[in-house]
């Protein structure tokens, strides 16, 4: 098989936690791809994997020491950091990812980090507490913002004994991050897209909730196509039974005040993709202990949820493209310019659904521009996002 990323070469910083050993595995991976990899160890770093086995595996010295005259005298640390197409941090440790937010550079890997020209993907892993905590979230806002593309964290069990997100992604999922950030001929390269998808779930007490049968199917399938036209692709998700796409990075939700946030959170973007089927009310209130049955039915009272789309359609960094979805089950198209206008859409891509669109893999859509209306014919869900991107593609072009 031929790769696309053959004879492109990585800097690989290994952090210090538990996850370093993966990276090992990470080097092998890229190494069967044609991929070489050149090591930088933290001092934290090798507490958890072995100079010798790295250098083993990268058939490279491993570097570990800003003031090593051998280093120096083999590579120096400025010409080091911009040796190779990508520079790859994993395990991305609180630790690194705080220096290089805030420029330090005490040692080899933050130095390396603030002298790059070089495209940086980071693979953070750490306690879900720390992930979670201010700090961290503002570094990560930070780097986000400027430009470093992030792989993971996942959920999951920690090796400290506590679940959620924090675990380093798969070697698999870092080497398919790689190869989108080293293949550079993406039509969508250097754009930021935000998708969301599936339905929200907005609980009446802690066992019973509202929802909707949406499957996810068509927001995750234009993620991927998003993410693979390499666009730094970011995908808010209510509660499915889908797998993010690789190379995507994916925040869950569960009620549409949570996507809101969510997406907020994630701006600034240059396109929005809204296929999340919202709920459109909420109750009221969300009572902490399950209601009883006692003779009569509940009296539940509903309250409008926000509109995601229209306070994106309003806000300060506000998408260059915003596209929203209309599901409908008549009058199709005129319920579609009516929305797009309501909300302040760019597009809306109407589909009827009064079939079985909803959870299965066809769509028939029509785009709705203000250019007028494309009537496009039944296909796959996957290759109406692949005929989106493209179109999303064209139109940032046409806009830049
Ligand atoms: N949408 C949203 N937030 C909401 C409701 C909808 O962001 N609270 C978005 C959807 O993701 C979609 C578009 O708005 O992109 C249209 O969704 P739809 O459910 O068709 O529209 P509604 O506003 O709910 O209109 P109606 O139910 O009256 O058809």
């Amino acid at each position: 098989m031929v790769f696309p990323v053959r004879g492109k070469s990585i800097l690989l910083i290994i952090g210090g936690g538990i996850a370093a050993y993966k990276s090992l595995e990470l080097v092998r991976r890229l190494a069967e791809r044609g991929v070489k990899s050149r090591a930088i160890l933290t001092r934290a770093g090798a507490e958890f994997v072995t100079p010798l086995s790295l250098a083993s595996l990268t058939g490279d010295q491993v570097y570990q020491d800003l003031f090593s005259l051998t280093d120096e005298a083999r590579m120096g640390h400025i010409e080091l950091s911009r040796s190779a197409d990508l520079v790859v941090v994993a395990p991305a440790t609180a630790d690194l990812m705080a220096k290089m937010a805030n420029g330090l550079a005490g040692d080899l890997a933050s130095t390396a980090l603030l002298a790059t020209d070089k495209p940086v993907l980071m693979a953070p892993a750490m306690n879900v507490r720390m992930w979670e905590s201010p700090s961290v979230r503002r570094n990560f806002e930070t780097l986000t913002r400027d430009g470093v593309r992030f792989v993971g964290p996942n959920d999951g069990e920690m090796a400290c004994g506590e679940f959620g997100p924090g675990r380093m992604a798969e070697p698999l999922e870092i080497v398919a991050a790689i190869e989108r950030a080293l293949s550079d001929d993406g039509p969508l390269k250097g754009v930021r897209a935000l998708v969301t998808a599936g339905p929200t779930r907005e609980p009446l007490d802690p066992v019973r909730y509202i929802a909707n049968r949406s499957s996810g199917k068509q927001g995750y399938a234009i993620a991927d196509a998003l993410a693979r036209a390499g666009a730094e692709t970011i995908l808010v998700s209510g509660p499915v039974a889908l797998a993010a796409p690789a190379g995507v990075r994916i925040m869950r939700v569960a009620t549409a005040r949570e996507m809101l946030a969510a997406c907020e959170a994630a701006l600034p973007a240059d396109v929005a993709v809204m296929t999340a089927a919202v709920a459109d009310w909420r109750p009221e209130i969300a009572l902490n202990s399950k209601i009883k049955k006692n003779g009569d039915a509940p009296d539940i009272r509903l309250v409008e949820n926000p509109d995601i789309l229209a306070q994106l359609a309003r806000h300060a960094m506000r998408p260059r493209l915003l596209i929203g979805f209309a599901a409908e089950t008549d009058d199709v198209v005129a319920h579609a310019l009516a929305k797009r206008t309501r909300k302040g859409a760019d597009w809306i891509i109407a589909n009827d659904v009064s079939g079985d669109v909803m959870g299965g893999d066809r769509n028939r859509v029509h785009l709705v521009s203000a250019a007028g209306v494309e009537d496009w014919p039944d296909m796959t869900k996957t290759d109406v996002a692949a005929r989106m991107t493209a179109r999303i593609a064209r139109q940032l072009r046409g806009t830049a």
